[in-house]
């Protein structure tokens, strides 16, 4: 691709609307104005005219604001209102109220740079000046993705996100990786400075604490800062990602997906082989024998030592009725555990060594039937899933039965968005607290555990992992003596 070299000089900043921002003048040219953001309406009584034919333009698309009020200031700084004129204050007093759907546009005459869109409500857009004395990196927490049809940058830190116009910019930031300024760029100085603190401004960039000294590394902030340091880049992103607050995106039951992609069933189709129904527990009966709940809550701890009785088959299918069936009778969908909008995408896998009464082996659970269904697993990935389980519990030998929880993602990614795999870990966390407790009452020795390999897990239960794959892992056996718990 040939780059054009962009160094004309009209470096100037455009205004416009989010896209999802609707400008409805409620009673013709000269009455109230309500603008429909995102985030809810705001309304303007009795706007000037300038503000009026500001936001009519801002919706045509991105405009130079000194075109609608001579003297509105380039890409000087807007936040010190004493600097300007009283008809410029009074327009970015009326732009602040709506600042959450301001879209800013670095442009070189009418050739658009990168635009930075707000993700918040309360967040104002002030390009940053660059230290000159100070080398300037990408932030460890910048991701740079296709999306909506152009490329995009976005940190879980700030609360703007960055489209890159053009291929300089991508260049730009290939060259910020904390040595000397960019050099070999196809922009003059100042577009290269101006892009830059619209980057520091959007955390996609970040600038050394010191000076350069020397051969020593520079430090940056994000580094050192004890808030920081212990956050992975992922793991942020999926927190922001997921919670309202710092992401635009659909959120939330939007059933967005509805008829693109294949429906997944509310209960997993059996395979062909035979499966096996499981014995049964006596409710009733249970409902006056059993310890009582609050003795059972009490009494509940993760057990990593296992009595020499091995786990019977009666115990499994009491432990799995109890804790994740699907109930019979009226309550047909209902399950022991809840799950975010009755998704209900998890499966249990169970992976049975030579201490239980079932055949060694793998095995699906059908939570409807409730019944086993065994699985043709290779020899080598069983063997890996209990020897993983084993380190992960820093055990003495691989557990009695593991309990793989693998999650079907369609049923969650057809019903939500923004949050459909961290509803998953969710139903994760309460399915496992289900064992747990039924593990207890029913005097077993149970253990969550923290991760287990999903490809391992994908090629033992023949899966495609992009579809259904392990996102918990659990592991029970028969109790040990009293003496000898732990
Ligand atoms: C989601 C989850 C994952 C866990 N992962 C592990 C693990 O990988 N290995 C382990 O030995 N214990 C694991 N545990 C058990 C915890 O270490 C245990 O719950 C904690 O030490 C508190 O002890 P208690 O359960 O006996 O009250 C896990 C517990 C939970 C809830």
């Amino acid at each position: 691709m040939r780059i054009e070299c962009l160094a004309a000089p009209q470096l100037n900043e455009l205004w416009s609307l989010r896209e999802d921002t609707l400008v409805d003048p409620d009673d013709g040219p000269d009455g109230p104005v309500t603008v429909q953001t995102r985030w809810g309406p705001v309304h303007f009584e009795n706007p000037d005219p300038v503000l009026r034919t500001a936001l009519e333009r801002m919706t045509l698309g991105p405009v130079s604001l000194s075109n609608v009020l001579p003297g509105f200031p380039g890409l000087e700084d807007l936040d010190r209102p004493e600097a300007h004129s009283p008809e410029v204050a009074a327009l970015l007093r009326g732009l602040r109220r709506i600042r959450h759907c301001l879209v800013r546009t670095l442009a070189l005459g009418g050739t658009p740079l990168l635009s930075v869109v707000p993700l918040a409500r309360d967040t104002w857009f002030v390009p940053q000046p660059v230290p000159g004395d100070r080398p300037c990196r990408l932030s460890r927490f910048a991701v740079l993705r296709w999306a909506e049809g152009g490329l995009r940058m976005e940190s879980p830190l700030a609360h703007h996100r960055v489209q890159l116009h053009r291929p300089e910019m991508v260049q730009l930031l290939g060259l910020l990786s904390g040595g000397d300024r960019p050099v070999g760029l196809q922009l003059d100085q100042e577009v290269t400075e101006a892009a830059i603190g619209y980057l520091l401004a959007s955390r996609i960039v970040v600038a050394a604490e010191h000076p350069a000294v020397g051969a020593d590394a520079p430090r940056y902030a994000e580094d050192d800062d004890p808030t920081l340091a212990g956050w992975s880049a992922d793991d942020m992103m999926v927190h922001a990602r997921s919670r309202l607050g710092r992401s635009d995106g659909p959120f939330g039951a939007t059933f967005a997906h509805l008829g693109r992609m294949p429906a997944e069933p509310a209960v997993k189709p059996l395979g062909a082989r035979t499966a096996v129904p499981l014995p049964r527990p006596d409710l009733g009966e249970l409902r006056t024998s059993d310890e009582p709940f609050s003795s059972v809550l009490e009494r509940r701890r993760s057990l990593r030592r296992y009595g020499p009785a091995p786990l019977s088959i009666r115990q499994i299918g009491e432990l799995l009725f109890r804790a994740c069936r699907i109930r019979e009778g009226a309550d047909r969908d209902g399950r022991p555990y809840p799950s975010m909008g009755s998704v209900y995408a998890l499966e249990l896998y169970l992976v049975a060594g030579p201490d239980t009464e079932l055949p060694p082996g793998v095995y699906h659970y059908d939570p409807l039937g409730h019944l086993l269904e065994p699985l043709d697993a290779p020899a080598a990935e069983t063997a890996e899933l209990r020897e993983a389980a084993q380190a992960t519990l820093s055990a003495d030998g691989p557990p009695p039965l593991l309990l793989v929880i693998t999650a079907r993602f369609r049923r969650a990614t057809q019903a939500f968005s923004g949050i459909a795999y961290t509803s998953l870990m969710k139903d994760v966390g309460v399915l496992m607290q289900n064992l747990y407790l039924v593990s207890t009452a029913m005097g077993l020795a149970p253990c969550a555990l923290a991760s287990g390999n999903s490809d391992t897990a994908a090629r033992a239960f023949g899966l495609d992992w992009a579809v259904e794959s392990s996102v918990g892992e659990f592991v029970v056996g028969t109790s040990p003596p009293a003496a000898d718990l732990g």
